[in-house]
C-alpha cells in the first residue's frame, strides 16, 4: 500500500448493476438491481439489514466458521478506457469494501481483499480490452476476516469508499516516503527540520531503458534534490507473491475458499500489484529554521516528487504535504517537539447517520471541526484506519491522530493473536495502514489495533513497524492492560482504558511509572454521562506523568429509521430484528447522530479552554485577574476577549479587553477596562471573561467562542451541601396554607400537590452500573405516603409522614408550611434516610405546576444541562429557555434537563404571570413536561409522552452522573447515603408583567 493520488484518475463511483446473494455459491441471476458506489447495501432496503453488536459475534461459530447464509452483493459496471491510456499502467482502486471483495475483470478473476477499512488496488492492465470493458466486483460479507473485524460497531455490507481507475506510465512512482523530524539547530531549540526520503520506481515489466531520474523539492523552502533512478533487476521470481497468487486464486471462489487458512488471500492484494521491479532513491535532507507541525499551528509544506524520462521529460509528479515535528516517548512524558503536551482526545469511528459507514469528505471535516471547536486536540481512528481524506484534514486543521489498524478479535481475543493463520492478515493490516499513512504530520502514533489480546501475531506485526517508521511510538492497550509499570515491547504508551482517577494518579505517584499514561478509551459519553470528566482533568493537570485520553466516543452511532407509522427514529441494536444484538450501547457518543452537540461538549470546552483566569478577593474586586495561557505552542495573539461583570444576573460592566502578550505556560496580571466595583448588598456578582477567535481559523469563523470562564467576585452564596439547609426567610404574614384532608399542600398554581421523590429514570450509567436495578428492588420509583400527624408551631403548619417505598422501606418525612403574603408559601423540608437506602439517584421535591407556564427563567447554572459531578462548564447567570426546550433528547430516554446551583427559578405564561421558587442555597433543579416514570418507559426519544403540567423537581441532593455504563461510577462525594436531608424554598405567585 502506498501513499500516493495518482492525478491520472477515472471515477467509477455511481450507479452500477447490483445483485444481493444469499450466499457467495449463489447462482447470479438474470434480474439486476442498481446500487450506487460507494454505498452499502445493508443501508439501501435490502432484505439484509444493520445489525449491532459490541463483543459478541453476530453469528455462533468458532473461528473461522461462517454462516451459510452469506450475504453477497455482486456489482457490475461496463466503462471504456480513455483513449489517452494506451500503453499505461492501469490499476483499479476499491477504497473499502465490506468485507471480502473479489474482482473480475472481463469475466477474468483478478484479485481478492479481505480489509474492510483499507483500499485494495489492483493491476487490471494485461487483463483490459480496448473499448468497453466490463468490471464485477462481488463483496461477500462474512468471513475468516471477520473474527478480527469484530468491532463495538453496526456490522454492513457493501462498498463504503470511492472506486477508481488511476494509469501511470509502464516506469512510474510506485511510493513516495517522506518521513519528516525535527532537531535541535545552532542555538539548541527544534528548529532544524528533517527530511527522510525514499522514493520508489516501479518498472511494470523487465527490460525498460535505463536512465530515468527522479526530483524532490519542497518549494517553499528552496529546496531541491535529483538523483538517478537505479535500473531496474533481473526478471520476475517464480517464487515471488504474484506467482503464489496466481496458484491461489483458483481457491478463493467456493465458500471454503473464504473461510479457513485462506488468510493468505491477503496477499494476493498486494500480489496484483506486484509485478514490479522497484529502485529506490534515498535522500537524508537537514533544512535549517523550519516552522514546526504541531496541532496549534499546523504548519504544512508541500513537497514535490517528479519523476524523468531518460530524455529528462517530466514523466509523473506527485505531491505531499509534510509537517516538521518530532514524536518522542522519554521516561514517562510524551513529547511533541519537545513538548509535554496534554492529549486533549476523543474516539471517533466513520459514521453517517443515513449511509452508515459511508462519509463524505465534508463530513469528515465537519466532524474534525466540530472537535476544534469543543477544544479537541486528538483522535483516535478507533478501530482503523480511516479514509485518507481524514489524515489530510488532520494534517490541515491540526489534530494529533492515533492511528489503528483495522484488527478487533473481541470475542476470541485470547487465541487469534497467538493463531498462526491469522499471523499474516495481523502483520498486513498493520503494515498497509503504516505504509499508506507515514507521511501524515498528524500521526503521533500507530496502533496495533483494539481488544484483540496479546499475542506472538502482534509481536510481529510491532517489529515490521519498529523497522519501517522508527520515527513513532506504538500504542496498544491489550499489551499494557494488565501490568502499566513492566517493561513495554510493543507499547510505547501506557494507554489503558476507563481506569479510576485514582489508579492512574497512584500510578503516577508510585514511583514505578516507566511510560507515558495517555487513557485510550475514558469518560464513556453513553446518554447522560462524562461525570467527573473535570476530576478527570484536575488530575490530569496536577500529576506529572499523566498526559490525557481519548473520550469514548465522538458520536451516537443511531441510523434514521423508518417506521411504518410514517415517523422516523434514530435506531439502535435490535431495531432491524437484529439478534443477538447489544441495545443502545452504540449511542455513547458526545455528539447526537446528527452531529448537535450533547451537553457534554460544552463540559469539555470549558475544560480545555486555552485561556483560563484566576483572582484574589481584592484585587479582583478592583478588576484585576490573573490570566494564564495553557496552550503549548501559542502565544495569545489568535483570540480576543471580553469581559462581563454582573449582578444578580444583571450586566453593570463589561468591555473587551486586551489579552496580554504571553507565552504557553505564561501567567500575566491584567485589569479589565471600565471596571465598576460590585456593591456588597446587591446580589451575587459574577466575572464571566469569554474568549474568541480574532481572525477567521480553517476550523472556525472570526470572533468564534473558544471558551467562557467565570470567577465570583466577592462572597458567593455556601455551595450545596445535601446534609444541610440554611432558614428560609422569614414569613410576612399570618395566613394559612391550604392543605387537603391528607396534609398534601394546596394551591392554585400547583396541578399536583408537592411529595417526596428518591429516584430519576435511570440514566444508561445507572442501568448498566446496576444501580437501577437495586432502586427497583429497594422500590424508590414507587412510593406511598401515609399522613402522622399535623400540628401548628406558632405560624408555621408542620405535617409529619411516613414514605415507604415498594419494598416496604420506611423513610420519615416532616414538612414545614408557612404562609407568605399574597398566596406565596415558605416550606422547609426534613428527611430520614434510613441505612437500607444507601445509594440513591435523588432526595428532592417534584410538584406539578398548571399547564400554561411555559416560559421558564433561572438564576443559576447554564444555559446547557448541568450535573452535580459536570458542572464546570455551567455558567452561573439568568436564562430563560421555553419548558419544552429543557427536554435533553438522549436517544434512550432518561433523566436529563437538569441545571446545578439553581438559586431561583420563574415559571410563566404568555403575560408574564406565574409563579416564583427561590431554593434555600444553589440547589439541583429541573423543570420539564415529562415525568420520571414516562421518561423511563420509552425506548426511543421519539416515543417520550409530554404532558401538559410543567414538572419540576427541586433535589436537596442529586447524585451524579459519573460513567458506570463503561468505567467507574462517580466519585463518592457524589452519591448519597442515608442520614437527615433538610432543605427549604418557597413559592410565591407573580404577576403579569
Ligand atoms: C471499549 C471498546 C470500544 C467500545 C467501548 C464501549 O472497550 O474499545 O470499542 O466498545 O469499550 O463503548
Amino acid at each position: 500500500m502506498h501513499s500516493l493520488e495518482h492525478p491520472d484518475r477515472l471515477s467509477l463511483d455511481g450507479t452500477w448493476r447490483f445483485q444481493l446473494l444469499r450466499a457467495p455459491v449463489d447462482p447470479v441471476g438474470p434480474d439486476w438491481d442498481e446500487a450506487v458506489v460507494p454505498s452499502l447495501w445493508t443501508m439501501a432496503g435490502t432484505w439484509d439489514h444493520p445489525h449491532y453488536t459490541n463483543v459478541q459475534m453476530p453469528f455462533a461459530g468458532r473461528s473461522p466458521e461462517i454462516p451459510e447464509r452469506n450475504p453477497t452483493g455482486v456489482y457490475e459496471r461496463a466503462f471504456e478506457v480513455p483513449e489517452s491510456w494506451a500503453g499505461r499502467r492501469v490499476v483499479l482502486h476499491v477504497g473499502a469494501a465490506e468485507s471480502v471483495l473479489i474482482v473480475w475483470l472481463n469475466s477474468v478473476e483478478i484479485g481478492v481483499g479481505k480489509d474492510s477499512h483499507l483500499a485494495s488496488e489492483f493491476d487490471l492492465t494485461a487483463s483490459l480490452q480496448p473499448g468497453s470493458n466490463t468490471l464485477t466486483l462481488r463483496v461477500v460479507k462474512w468471513s475468516d476476516a471477520t473474527y478480527i473485524e469484530d468491532q463495538d460497531q453496526w456490522w454492513h455490507g457493501g462498498i463504503s469508499r470511492s472506486v477508481f481507475l488511476y494509469a501511470t506510465g509502464q516506469v512510474y512512482l510506485a511510493d513516495v516516503k517522506a518521513i519528516p523530524g525535527l532537531e535541535a539547530g545552532p542555538d539548541g531549540r527544534l528548529t532544524t527540520g528533517t527530511l527522510d526520503l525514499t522514493v520508489d520506481v516501479g518498472f511494470a515489466q523487465p527490460g525498460l531503458q535505463p536512465g530515468w531520474s527522479v526530483e524532490a523539492s519542497l518549494a517553499d523552502l528552496g529546496v531541491e534534490v535529483r538523483a538517478d533512478a537505479p535500473a531496474p533487476a533481473g526478471p520476475a521470481d517464480p517464487k515471488d507473491p504474484v506467482s503464489r497468487s496466481l496458484v491461489r486464486r483458483h481457491q478463493v471462489f467456493g465458500p471454503s475458499a473464504i473461510v479457513g487458512d485462506e488468510t493468505t488471500a491477503w496477499s494476493t492484494l498486494y500480489a496484483a500489484l506486484a509485478p514490479v521491479r522497484e529502485g529506490s532513491v534515498r535522500w537524508h535532507l537537514s533544512i535549517p529554521s523550519v516552522t514546526a507541525w504541531n496541532a496549534e499551528t499546523p504548519a504544512l509544506h508541500p513537497l514535490t516528487v517528479a519523476l524523468r524520462t531518460p530524455d529528462g521529460e517530466v514523466a509523473e509528479t506527485a505531491t505531499l504535504r509534510i509537517g516538521f515535528r518530532r514524536v518522542e516517548s522519554v521516561g514517562r512524558d510524551l513529547l511533541i517537539n519537545g513538548q509535554r503536551v496534554y492529549i486533549r482526545g476523543v474516539n471517533r469511528h466513520d459514521f453517517d447517520q443515513r449511509t452508515g459507514r459511508v462519509v463524505s469528505a465534508e463530513s469528515m471535516r465537519a466532524d474534525l471541526v466540530s472537535m476544534k471547536q469543543f477544544g479537541f486536540n486528538a483522535v483516535r481512528t478507533s478501530h482503523y484506519p480511516n479514509d485518507p481524506a481524514f489524515l489530510d484534514l488532520t494534517d490541515e486543521l491540526g489534530l494529533y491522530v492515533v492511528d489503528e489498524a483495522d484488527i478487533e478479535s473481541h470475542a476470541f481475543q485470547s487465541t487469534l493473536c497467538d493463531d498462526p493463520r491469522y499471523l499474516s492478515a495481523w502483520v498486513e493490516r498493520v503494515a498497509r495502514m503504516v505504509q499508506r499513512d507515514k507521511h501524515h504530520a498528524s500521526v503521533i502514533a500507530w496502533s496495533l489495533g483494539n481488544e484483540s489480546g496479546r499475542g506472538a501475531n502482534h509481536d510481529a506485526a510491532a517489529a515490521w513497524v519498529r523497522r519501517y517508521d522508527p520515527s513513532r511510538p506504538l500504542h496498544y492497550e491489550g499489551a499494557i492492560r494488565w501490568d502499566w509499570t513492566a517493561d513495554q515491547a510493543i507499547s510505547d504508551i501506557v494507554c489503558p482504558m476507563y481506569p479510576e482517577i485514582a489508579a492512574i494518579v497512584d500510578h503516577a505517584r508510585s514511583g514505578l511509572q516507566r511510560h507515558p499514561l495517555v487513557m485510550c478509551e475514558f469518560s464513556h459519553a453513553m446518554g447522560n454521562s462524562n461525570g467527573t470528566l473535570a476530576e478527570y482533568w484536575d488530575a490530569i493537570e496536577s500529576t506529572p506523568g499523566l498526559q490525557g485520553g481519548f473520550i469514548w466516543e465522538y458520536r451516537d452511532h443511531g441510523l434514521v429509521q423508518d417506521l411504518p407509522d410514517g415517523r422516523q427514529r434514530w435506531a439502535y441494536g435490535g431495531d432491524y430484528g437484529d439478534e443477538p444484538n447489544d441495545g443502545n450501547f452504540v449511542m455513547d457518543g458526545m455528539v447526537w447522530p446528527d452531529r448537535r452537540p450533547k451537553p457534554a461538549m460544552w463540559e469539555h470546552r470549558r475544560l480545555a479552554a486555552p485561556v483560563r483566569i484566576a483572582g484574589d478577593g481584592t484585587n479582583l474586586a478592583e478588576g484585576r485577574i490573573e490570566l494564564s495561557n495553557h496552550q503549548h505552542f501559542l502565544d495569545l495573539a489568535w483570540l480576543r476577549a471580553t469581559y462581563d461583570l454582573s449582578v444578580g444576573g444583571e450586566t453593570i460592566a463589561g468591555a473587551p479587553f486586551a489579552l496580554p502578550p504571553i507565552g504557553p505556560g505564561e501567567r500575566a496580571i491584567v485589569q479589565l477596562p471600565g471596571w465598576i466595583a460590585p456593591d456588597a448588598g446587591s446580589g451575587e456578582a459574577w466575572l464571566t471573561v469569554r474568549v474568541a477567535t480574532a481572525a477567521a481559523e480553517a476550523w472556525a469563523p472570526e470572533g468564534f467562542e473558544v471558551c467562557a470562564v467565570q470567577l465570583p467576585v466577592g462572597s458567593m452564596p455556601v455551595g450545596a451541601s445535601p446534609l444541610e439547609a440554611s432558614p428560609i426567610a422569614a414569613p410576612d404574614s399570618s395566613g394559612d396554607v391550604t392543605l387537603d384532608a391528607d396534609g398534601q399542600l394546596v394551591h392554585p398554581l400547583l396541578a399536583a400537590p408537592p411529595a417526596l421523590t428518591l429516584w430519576r429514570a435511570p440514566t444508561d450509567n445507572d442501568r448498566i452500573g446496576g444501580m437501577a436495578a437495586r432502586w427497583e428492588t429497594a422500590g424508590v420509583d414507587r412510593l406511598a405516603r401515609r399522613l402522622i400527624g399535623i400540628d401548628r408551631d406558632g405560624p408555621t403548619t408542620v405535617v409529619r409522614a411516613e414514605v415507604s417505598t415498594s419494598a416496604g422501606i420506611v423513610v420519615t418525612h416532616e414538612v414545614r408550611y408557612t404562609a407568605l403574603a399574597g398566596d406565596g408559601i415558605a416550606v422547609t423540608e426534613r428527611v430520614e434516610i434510613p441505612g437500607a437506602l444507601d445509594d440513591l439517584a435523588r432526595v428532592g421535591t417534584v410538584l406539578e405546576a398548571v399547564p400554561g407556564l411555559e416560559h421558564l427563567e433561572w438564576f443559576g447554572t447554564g444555559p446547557h444541562e448541568t450535573y452535580p459531578d459536570r458542572r464546570r462548564s455551567g455558567l452561573v447567570g439568568r436564562w430563560t429557555s421555553t419548558v419544552t426546550d429543557q427536554l435533553v433528547p438522549y436517544v434512550r430516554p432518561q433523566e436529563n434537563g437538569g441545571h446545578a446551583d439553581v438559586r431561583w427559578l420563574r415559571l410563566s405564561d404568555a403575560t408574564g404571570a406565574g409563579l416564583q421558587i427561590d431554593l434555600d442555597r444553589p440547589r439541583q433543579v429541573s423543570a420539564t413536561h415529562v415525568r420520571a416514570a414516562d421518561l423511563a418507559a420509552a425506548t426511543h426519544d421519539v416515543d417520550v409522552v409530554p404532558c401538559k403540567e410543567t414538572i419540576v423537581v427541586l433535589d436537596a441532593a442529586h447524585r451524579g452522573l459519573g460513567t458506570a455504563s463503561c468505567g467507574p461510577d462517580t466519585l463518592p462525594a457524589y452519591r448519597l447515603g442515608p442520614g437527615t436531608y433538610r432543605w427549604g424554598w418557597t413559592l410565591r405567585p407573580t404577576a403579569a408583567t
